[in-house]
């Protein structure tokens, strides 16, 4: 029941606070992730773990990306990620110790379905552990770990609430590996007391609802546009991108800031805005020197910034502030104006939201 939302979509960007907090429900202690999180028996499994392989599908694929900053950056455990239609047919060396992760809210996706039954034929892995959010799916079955996201049925074909909750899932999962390896006890207490602030932060970050009703009017007519992002806020592009291309079917491509020069440069002009996410982290400077180079050729820049960030006027720059948040936080809080974004710009196009085009919310077959 979509209740008073005029969309599904609409509703499950909506119920992110609160889906947010069940999924870290009796999870975290204040300053710990609580250790029978992952069942009785992750903590033998956990501590021979050396290295992480993610495979997923779409937008749970972007989710593992993000995921590959924190395991490396936060937890020093290496990780690999990969779309499960590439993993599942390609010949792989696994490395001893490696922990096989799948990302999925049906928890049916014929690929990744496919990809772990490839690796547990092969028995090569140390063990398999779903992030998934239905219970009674293939891949929970067949995996011997579990880590339940809590986001309640997804009827929108964009996936939103199971991206964030699988974001959510997985910074638990980072907390219970990193701290067998480079975490320490202070990193997980301030990602912890991150985690209890989340709900809230949300909750402010869906108040720029109206304000990016009105920035979505300057994407209406057009028919390409590019997303920027650095670091874990590359992947929090590619997913606004995809958002984007499903629902408002406009052509929406995502590049790591410093690959601009490298090409899409060339494509800028004043038909093709472009969107970055930049909070306030050590990259924000690069980022800036990157949205020159676009506002030099006439683009239109949208800049989804740290309300702390200062950017000089100029035309051609709507800068639009988001709260304050923790480094290892900011994908999850950047990726709501975007998904905001990509709805209020299909609003305006008159695109069917909730069941885009060609799409099917579940893709059980090949
Ligand atoms: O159910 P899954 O998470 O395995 O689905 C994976 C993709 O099919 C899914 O995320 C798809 O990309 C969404 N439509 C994105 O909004």
């Amino acid at each position: 029941d979509k209740g008073s939302y005029r969309h599904y979509m609409l509703k499950e960007i909506y119920e992110q606070p609160r889906v947010l907090a069940e999924t870290l429900e009796g999870r975290l202690s204040r300053d710990r992730v609580l250790p029978e999180v992952f069942g009785p028996d992750a903590g033998a499994v956990f501590d021979q773990v050396q290295r992480i392989q993610i495979v997923a599908c779409g937008t749970s694929n972007h989710a593992g990306m993000i995921a590959r900053y924190w395991f490396e950056s936060l937890a020093g455990l290496p990780c690999d990620v990969e779309v499960a239609s590439e993993y599942r047919y390609r010949p792989h060396v696994v490395s001893p110790g490696t922990l096989f992760v799948t990302i999925s809210q049906s928890g049916e996706t014929a690929d990744s379905l496919a990809a772990l039954r490839e690796v547990k034929s092969q028995a090569k892995h140390l063990a398999t552990l779903a992030i998934c959010n239905v219970a009674e799916s293939s891949l929970v079955r067949e995996s011997d770990l579990v880590l339940m996201t809590r986001a309640g049925p997804e009827i929108g074909v964009a996936s939103t609430k199971a991206f964030t909750t699988q974001l959510a899932a997985l910074l638990l999962l980072v907390i219970a590996l990193g701290r067998r390896h480079a975490m320490t006890a202070d990193t997980e207490a301030r990602l912890v007391e991150g985690l209890h602030a989340l709900p809230a932060l949300i909750d402010r970050v869906l108040q720029m609802d109206a304000d990016i009703a009105k920035l979505s009017e300057a994407f209406a007519d057009k028919h390409h546009s590019l997303f920027l992002g650095r670091g874990p806020l590359y992947p929090v592009a590619m997913e606004g991108a995809l958002k984007l291309k499903e629902i408002s079917y406009i052509h929406a491509e995502a590049y790591p800031a410093g690959e601009l020069k490298h090409g899409p440069l060339a494509l800028v002009d004043a038909e093709m805005p472009v969107v970055a996410v930049a909070p306030n982290d050590e990259l924000m400077e690069k980022l800036k020197s990157n949205l020159q180079e676009v506002q030099a050729r006439g683009g239109q820049l949208f800049v989804f910034a740290d309300e702390r960030t200062t950017f000089e006027d100029s035309p051609g720059l709507r800068l639009v502030s988001v709260p304050a948040v923790d480094d290892a936080l900011a994908a999850v809080v950047y990726t709501v104006p975007l998904q905001l974004l990509a709805y209020h710009v299909a609003l305006l196009k008159g695109t069917d939201v909730d069941k885009p085009r060609n799409l099917a919310k579940s893709v059980t077959v090949e």
